[in-house]
């Protein structure tokens, strides 16, 4: 079977930014208002957490009010705070709790439990914050403590979530608290910052925010819709003949659509159809994406970064494409909800696919015609794994999912529905 992709679709709002807005939100003075707020798990993690320390919602539909508090002033929980399957969620809160009413224990499901979370623990210790790893993971408590202070923070890990936190920090210490890493990632938390009046500014690769002496002012964020869950979407219509997408309102924040510069330079076509616009602090736009033959191409350090959640898709459109492409510094992949190198690799070696790792480094050669196992049961229960697989059956030319996995629903819910809309036979 061949499929082509044919359609315009707006997608939920970007969770990434929802993270970040419904933090702001809590801590602002009044009433901040969301439109298009995503309902996956992640952000439903985020909503009961804020809420568990005292914070007021009111949702209706996609629409969220979140009745700031004026500043950091936690409800001591009744039970420790579960973060579920949410890095995003519990990186950040770790800098909003930094200094906490009480002790507070923090709790996360069996992958989340898995991952890394020295890397904001060790910062925060260095501004003073009392918190206590499992060796090096989840369940984290932290203490009250008096204040905290302003600290210069290198970071040698490329890490949006862990600037954020140390940034979320920052604004309650005593002097300035700059935040050094290796690339300039996503800056969702800046823009948002900057927008509700902190004063937080980037220099190449250093953020510097002062502490907050009054409270930051609501905001009224209509979200884009997700980068991440569009390059599902960005990859499908790439490789599938004749395929023609529109996604309008989509979050075109140069530090998250790597992915496309990616993409163009391998040939892909590209084009933003209206005039962008930014809605509070981020830029969104029309991305119209039509089917287009590839070209390998080498994809450095910081190109990895920054299109972090993007690469397995990457790699999926590397086999597609003439040549050998090399994508380099893939070690982060190791460390998010599933170990994304391997779980990759057993995806697309599976469908017949050339890929294989060299050092920190993946190599894929093609184009190689894909073929999927007749049974092909979930690989890894882990959302972009899940939804790799279902885009490596699509090019395979395997049946259009009636159903996809529960898990798909920490980022997509809607996912099953967008494929009976957008995916049609040739
Ligand atoms: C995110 C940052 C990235 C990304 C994650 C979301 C964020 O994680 O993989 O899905 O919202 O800041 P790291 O900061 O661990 O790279």
């Amino acid at each position: 079977m061949t499929y082509t992709i044919q359609g315009s679709i707006r997608f939920p709002g970007d969770k990434s930014i929802a993270h970040r807005a419904l933090m702001i939100g809590a801590i602002a003075a009044g009433e901040t208002t969301i439109d298009h707020l995503p309902d996956g798990g992640d952000i439903q993690t985020t909503i009961d957490v804020l809420a568990a320390l005292g914070v007021n919602f009111e949702q209706t539909g996609t629409h969220m009010t979140v009745h700031g508090q004026g500043g950091f002033h936690w409800q001591t929980p009744t039970a420790p705070l579960a973060l579920n399957n949410s890095g995003t969620t519990t990186r950040l809160l770790l800098g909003l709790l930094a200094c906490p009413p009480s002790t507070i224990l923090l709790t996360g499901d069996q992958s989340l439990s898995a991952r890394p979370m020295e890397r904001i623990a060790g910062p925060l210790r260095q501004m003073g914050t009392q918190i206590a790893t499992t060796e090096g993971h989840l369940p984290i408590q932290i203490h009250p403590v008096a204040n905290l202070h302003g600290a210069h923070i290198h970071l040698t890990v490329a890490s949006a979530q862990v600037k954020s936190g140390i940034l979320f920090a920052g604004l309650q210490a005593d002097s300035e608290t700059t935040v050094t890493g290796p690339v300039h990632t996503r800056d969702h938390t800046e823009r948002l910052l900057a927008k509700a009046g902190a004063n937080v500014v980037r220099q190449g690769l250093t953020v510097r925010i002062q502490p907050q002496t009054t409270p930051l002012q609501p905001l009224t964020i209509d979200l884009a819709s997700d980068f991440s869950t569009a390059a599902f979407w960005i990859v499908l219509a790439t490789l599938l003949p004749d395929s023609q997408l529109q996604l309008p309102s989509l979050s075109l924040n140069p530090t998250r659509t790597t992915l496309l510069d990616i993409l163009a330079r391998m040939g892909g076509d590209f084009q933003v159809v209206d005039f962008p616009r930014t809605d509070v602090a981020e830029p969104m736009g029309t991305l119209q994406v039509r089917q287009q033959s590839l070209q390998s191409t080498i994809v450095d350090a910081t190109e990895s970064a920054r299109a972090i959640d993007e690469l397995p898709l990457l790699a999926l459109a590397a086999t597609q494409a003439e040549g050998e492409t090399v994508i380099q510094h893939i070690g982060e992949l190791r460390v998010k909800e599933s170990n994304r190198i391997a779980a990759t690799e057993t995806i697309l070696q599976a469908a017949g696919a050339h890929i294989r790792q060299n050092g920190e480094n993946w190599l894929i050669t093609g184009p190689t015609p894909l073929n999927i196992p007749q049974h092909w049961p979930l690989i890894m229960p882990d959302h972009r794994m899940a939804m790799l697989q279902i885009a490596t059956g699509l090019v395979a030319g395997a049946p259009v999912p009636t159903t996809v996995p529960n898990v798909v629903a920490v980022s997509y819910p809607e996912l099953t529905y967008d494929l009976q809309k957008l995916v049609q036979f040739r």
